[in-house]
């Protein structure tokens, strides 16, 4: 099919997708066009912050791809107290961020429940409720979501890393810890109990096909996910995966493969939040800024403590690991202009589609629609 008319397609079949993950040349320059005029009608060429901080890199898990799992004892552990975390919140909130997402590695228990609920309740305080909290601390039981979801926190992002579940199972070890159906069993938990819910996958993982990475854009759109945040897979040097290195596209091409993903992502779901995933200038400088020029509207500056940003090395080469949080912000700003964006600063930056989604909801609640609010 002609590429224009393919592009103003209603909607994509996996085919269509994969025939769009091919594009090169002329092809690549059109679609890259219309993701971001998408971008600009549903959006606006508008960037919003998450102040990242990764408070804890002691994760209880083995991810085959992770460099905080747990089997790594190449790596110093480190866990952020509250004061320093509540410190970087306030970094935040004074530098009028409009959200944090607090991330660390997995930890299930009791105790960590209850330590996030008090971070929770901290930082809503210091901020007057004005920070927008999201979380990125993995599986966990329902009833926990709801604790911290009753606690403050709106949004949470827990990668798939993979729908097919047969990949699913060569990037994790086989054992009860790491259960593709729980992983979906928390998406669904989490979106049942309100919160924006994210997810996105690696791309450019060994035994990956451009069938599988279709099939996660149309799982994407199935679920009804609110946020994205999918970037390349970089090999780290201590983990099991790293002897399929010869396996993987070239950099570049897990690259090209990302900004590709995205843009047909925004085109799929054009109200969604997509994160511009700081794995992209581990490859290229300004490959976060690529991606907020062709859909992505939302960027993570890392604001964890200088002193602990070496150790939560999920991959090689990963970028400012030993800038300090004022660096990055004028880093990133100086950058988004580069992209001709504008970084909104003060507000929670929430997903236009999920107040659509939740709109719909509590009218069919009411019995009054059936059918899904349309964009215009
Ligand atoms: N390369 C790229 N991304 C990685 N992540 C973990 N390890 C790697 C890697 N080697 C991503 C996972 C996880 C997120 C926090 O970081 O997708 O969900
Ligand atoms: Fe920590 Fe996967 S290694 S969650």
């Amino acid at each position: 099919m002609d590429i224009t008319k393919l592009l103003n397609k209603e909607s994509f079949s996996k085919e269509e997708i994969i025939r769009l993950l091919q594009v090169i040349g002329k092809e690549k320059v059109l679609l890259f066009q219309k993701s971001a005029e998408v971008k600009q009608k549903y959006i606006g060429n508008k960037v919003w912050f998450r102040g990242l901080i990764e408070f804890s890199n002691i994760c209880g898990k083995d991810c085959l791809y992770c460099g905080i799992r747990k089997g790594n004892k190449n790596l110093t552990r480190y866990n952020l107290s509250d004061d320093e975390i509540l410190a970087a919140a306030k970094f935040a909130f004074d530098n009028n961020y409009g959200s944090i997402a607090l991330q660390s590695g997995e930890i299930e228990s009791p105790a960590f429940t209850k330590r996030v609920i008090k971070l929770l309740n901290n930082i809503k305080e210091l901020s007057d409720g004005k920070l927008g909290i999201t979380l990125s601390v993995g599986e966990q039981k329902p009833e926990v979501y709801k604790k911290w979801f009753d606690a403050g926190a709106h949004r949470y992002l827990l990668r798939v890393e993979s729908t097919n579940e047969e990949l699913y199972r060569k990037i994790h070890p086989n054992d009860k810890k790491h259960d593709f159906q729980r992983r979906l069993d928390c998406l669904k938990s989490l979106q049942d109990i309100g919160y924006q819910t994210g997810t996105g996958v690696m791309i450019g993982l060994p035994f990956q096909t451009l069938d599988d990475l279709a099939g996660d854009l149309l799982f994407m759109q199935k679920f009804d996910i609110d946020m994205c945040g999918m970037g390349p897979y970089i090999e780290h040097a201590d983990t099991p995966l790293i002897t399929y290195s010869d396996k993987l596209l070239p950099l570049n091409g897990r690259f090209d493969l990302t900004l590709k993903m995205i843009a047909i992502l925004r085109i799929m779901m054009k109200d969604i939040n997509i994160v511009a995933a700081t794995a992209l200038q581990a490859i290229d400088p300004i490959g976060r800024e690529k991606a907020v020029k062709i859909g992505a509207n939302i960027l993570m500056p890392n604001i964890t403590p200088g002193k602990y940003r070496d150790s939560y090395k999920l991959y090689d080469n990963k970028p400012c690991t030993d800038d300090s949080a004022e660096d990055c912000q004028s880093c990133l700003e100086a950058r988004v202009s580069l992209a001709d964006a504008e970084v909104i600063y003060g507000e929670w930056g929430d997903s236009k589609h999920y107040e659509r989604r939740r709109g719909t909801m509590a009218q069919r609640h009411k019995g009054l629609f059936c059918t899904p609010k349309k964009l215009d």
